[in-house]
């Protein structure tokens, strides 16, 4: 299992291997509106981890393209962890 450490809610959440990170839904407070990488809503800063994460696929690159996002953000919507362990905040 991987753990998902989100650091402005002082939790930690474990999902599978490989898995999208879409499944954090309903077990933090983040939303997710979109689901598909257009709304933001789901957009993190990677404290720690960004190497447990794989890389952006063509949805999530293009949404932070569009939201000017900065190197460590993601759309948790579309990430998806490899293994181990990230920290993330929102
Ligand atoms: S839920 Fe909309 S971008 Fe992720």
């Amino acid at each position: 299992m991987a753990q998902v450490e989100i650091k402005n809610e002082g939790k930690t959440v474990e999902v599978p291997d490989g898995a999208s990170l879409v499944k954090l839904e309903g077990k933090c407070g983040l939303l997710f509106a979109c689901k598909a990488g257009t709304c933001g809503s789901c957009r993190v800063r990677v404290l720690e981890g960004m190497e447990n994460l794989e890389e952006p696929n063509e949805a999530e690159k293009q949404g932070l393209e569009m939201f000017g996002a900065e190197p460590n953000e993601r759309l948790l919507c579309q990430a998806r962890i490899k293994g181990g362990k990230i920290v993330i905040e929102y």
